[in-house]
């Protein structure tokens, strides 16, 4: 059985700086012999988690949908944009709606979580690269159970970064950010 890498980016901009740092990470991942699975958040809307809803309806298609893929996924990859010094509104209701179990499973069993590995990335136009973004991110991450990698990449000055390819122009950020991914597989495939 292969190692999965699950891939998205907590933006659905089109044009996400952070949707170009996942798929540069998952060369990477697919250098180890891992394989990966991308995903655009945008294709799994849900509505703001609501617990009244959650309890009168259950959970929504899209998110029964991501907890498949999280549970045939070892390891995750993921970017995400720092919003006012955090993550995304959208990267934080997804990991909620996705922590929440199915009738089938235990209250609070964290499935989609447990036990997975996962390496955090971030790029901002600002000169901290998201960091404080990522601070939160790794502490969410923890506290539900998945393992970080310790290492973790931050770009500052977005705009000056990618070549029309969407690849970094400097060579030693491409290949960092591929080494990230590489980590994470081979970790994932350790842990396997
Ligand atoms: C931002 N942005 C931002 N950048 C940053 O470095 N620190 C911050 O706290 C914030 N806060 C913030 C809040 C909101 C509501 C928005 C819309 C944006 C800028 C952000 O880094 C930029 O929009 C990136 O382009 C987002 O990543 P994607 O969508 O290109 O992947």
């Amino acid at each position: 059985n292969s190692t999965k890498i699950l891939a998205f980016a907590g933006s659905t901009r089109q044009d996400s700086f952070h949707k170009k740092l996942v798929k540069i990470a998952a060369q990477g991942v697919t250098q180890a012999g891992a394989e990966v699975t991308f995903i655009d958040l945008r294709d799994y809307p849900m509505p703001i988690y609501d617990q009244d809803l959650e309890e009168k309806e259950g959970l929504p298609e899209s998110v029964l949908a991501l907890k498949q893929l999280f549970k045939s996924h070892q390891g995750l990859l993921i970017a995400s944009p720092e919003y006012n010094s955090s993550i995304t509104g959208l990267l934080k209701n997804t990991i909620d709606w996705v922590s929440r179990s199915e009738p089938d499973e235990p209250p609070l069993a964290l499935s989609c979580f447990r036990g997975k590995v996962a390496a955090i990335m971030s790029i901002s136009p600002g000169g901290i690269g998201g960091l404080r973004g990522l601070v939160h991110l790794r502490a969410i991450l923890q506290n539900i159970g998945v393992i970080v990698l310790p290492d973790q990449k931050t770009i500052p000055n977005a705009f000056q970064q990618f070549d029309g390819e969407g690849q970094l122009k400097d060579e030693k950020q491409q290949q960092s950010v591929q080494a990230l991914g590489k980590k994470l597989a081979e970790l994932a495939m350790k842990l396997q």
